[in-house]
This record gives structure tokens, sequence and C-alpha cells, in this order.
């Protein structure tokens, strides 16, 4: 029998979650339907679809912009949040367990996935992360778990930055824990292992004020598709780059393996997809 998934978002048209977990099914030898769901932006609207799916046998739904803070909501209410979805505030990934709806969030684990795949040392690194909207927030417990010795989360924003890490502490003893400090982006110097760029710039066109000062062995930016200002800049400066697309292969195999139990090969995923 066939199983139905599907990503919800608006827009959604140029999504690529179909044609991934299509190759993660072909590993796996399973039958599966996976659909681009658009949605209008409202949480009546989503709350509507959301129960349509699965009231319909649905197994699986991604969720992207801008409906990750509503599925946060709806699985505080109704179902059970993952400890990465309660930190991020968002959810990606829902399914069904024992007739509880879980919301998780699979992308900040995801990108520690892919820097561990590429061989980028965690494990006492000290990592700064320019951003702080939802993209940085869904990254800081995973990197903490996966062994950061340090963050440091620059924001063009100063208060929008220190205002999260006080929210993130309050709500989670790793967090709370951990050696984190905000900076403004252009006051971020020094040498870091991994510097990740989680602002939503590459889509704009702007280029961060980054100082000459700043240097790192590695470099990360979350988006992907274009040439990225941010990874030409650290490659001159010597530094490994990587863009986004690992991690969006990263987090689709993680929301798999909730839903079917398989682990893919992300690696092979990625070449049948000629990435
Ligand atoms: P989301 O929560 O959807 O990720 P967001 O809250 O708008 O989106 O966060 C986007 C991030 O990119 C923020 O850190 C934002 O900085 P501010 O908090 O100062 O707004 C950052 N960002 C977006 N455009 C930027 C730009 N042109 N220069 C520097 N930072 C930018």
């Amino acid at each position: 029998m066939t199983a139905h998934f599907m990503v919800i978002g608006n827009p959604i048209a140029h999504s690529k979650s179909p044609q991934i977990h299509q190759a993660f099914a072909m590993q796996a030898g399973l039958d599966i339907r996976y659909a681009r769901q658009l949605c209008p932006n409202d949480n009546a609207s989503f709350i509507a679809v959301i129960e349509a799916f699965f009231n319909g046998g649905g197994i699986g739904a991604n969720v992207t912009v801008p409906f990750k803070q509503m599925a946060f909501e709806y699985c505080q209410k109704n179902g059970q949040l993952s400890s990465n979805a309660a930190a991020a505030g968002a959810v990606n990934t829902l399914y069904y367990e024992n007739d509880v709806l879980i919301g998780d969030n699979t992308d900040g684990q995801g990108l520690v996935n892919h820097m561990l795949s590429m061989d980028w040392q965690l494990s006492g690194a000290n990592i700064a992360i320019i951003g702080a909207g939802g993209a940085a927030r869904g990254a800081i417990l995973p990197l903490i778990n996966a062994g950061a010795a340090s963050i440091t989360l620059a924001n063009r924003t100063l208060s929008k930055a220190q205002a999260l890490i006080d929210e993130l502490r309050e709500n989670n003893a790793a967090i709370s824990a951990a050696d984190i400090r905000s900076c403004e982006t252009g006051a971020l110097t020094g040498d870091f292992d991994i510097i990740i760029n989680a602002t939503s710039i590459g889509l704009t066109g702007d280029k961060l004020p980054l100082s000459d000062d700043l240097t790192c062995g590695a470099a990360y930016d979350m988006m992907y598709g274009k040439s990225l200002p941010f990874l030409t800049h650290f490659e001159s400066k010597g530094a490994a780059t990587s863009d986004g697309f690992g991690m969006l292969l990263a987090q689709a195999a993680l929301s798999f393996l909730l839903w079917t139990g398989f682990a893919a090969d992300v690696k092979q995923a990625s070449n049948a997809l000629n990435h």
C-alpha cells in the first residue's frame, strides 16, 4: 500500500522535498507518495489541512515557511514536542506515535549531521553563529549536544541575540549550562573553528559587515543554490566551506527515519539527485 507524506508551505512549488524523499524511499524499497501542499497563510487553514491529511491516513508531514511556528503551537496544545522542537520554538516534522501527534524539529540536527559527515569537528569547537532568527535558534541546542565548547551569537540587532539567549537559557538546562555569548555582527572578531551564516541575507543580496579580524577553519551558509558571498569571503581566507544543501538532505533523512525507521544513505541520495 502506498504511504502518504507531504510538505506544507507557502510558497511550496520550489520544494525539493518530494524528490529527496522519493530517493530515500527507493533505497528503502518503500512505495510512497510525497506531495507538495500549498496552504493559505493563516492558522485555521493550516490546522484544517493538517487534520485532513492525518484523518485521511497520512503518515508524516514536513512543515516549512511560514508554518513552523503554527505547527509548534498546534503540537503544544494537541500533541507532544521533542526537545529540539521545544528549544527551536518551531516544528518541521509531524507524525503520530501511539495516537499522539508528535512535533519534532530535524533542522538543527540535520546541520550537525551534515557537518559531521564532512568530518568537521564539533566536539570542543568554538562556533560563531551569525543571525538570531528561526534558523539560528534551531541550531543552538543540537550544536551544544554535539559538544560545542562555546557559541557566540552575532546579530545586526544585538538586543535580539541577547533576548534569544536569555529565553533559551530559561527553558533548557543544557543551554543554560553552556558557554554562549552575544555580540553585534560587525564586532565579531577572532578565530573560530566554525562560523555559520544563519541570516536570511543570501536571499537579499546584502553583505554582512564582517570584520577583517574574523577568521575560521570552516564556514557554513545555511542557504544554498547560488554563489554565496559569505562563503566566497571565507574561502578567500583559506577556510573550508559548505552551503546548506547537505543540511536540507540531512534534515529530510532524519524526518524519514522518524516516519519509517529507515536510515537513508544521504550521500547516495545526493548523487542520485545530481547535487
Ligand atoms: P526567521 O525567524 O524566519 O529566521 P528573521 O527573524 O527575520 O527570520 O531572522 C532573520 C535573521 O537574518 C535575523 O538575525 C536578521 O537580523 P536582525 O535580527 O537584525 O533583523 C538577519 N538579517 C536579515 N537581513 C539582514 C541584513 N540585511 N543584514 C544583517 N542581518 C540580516
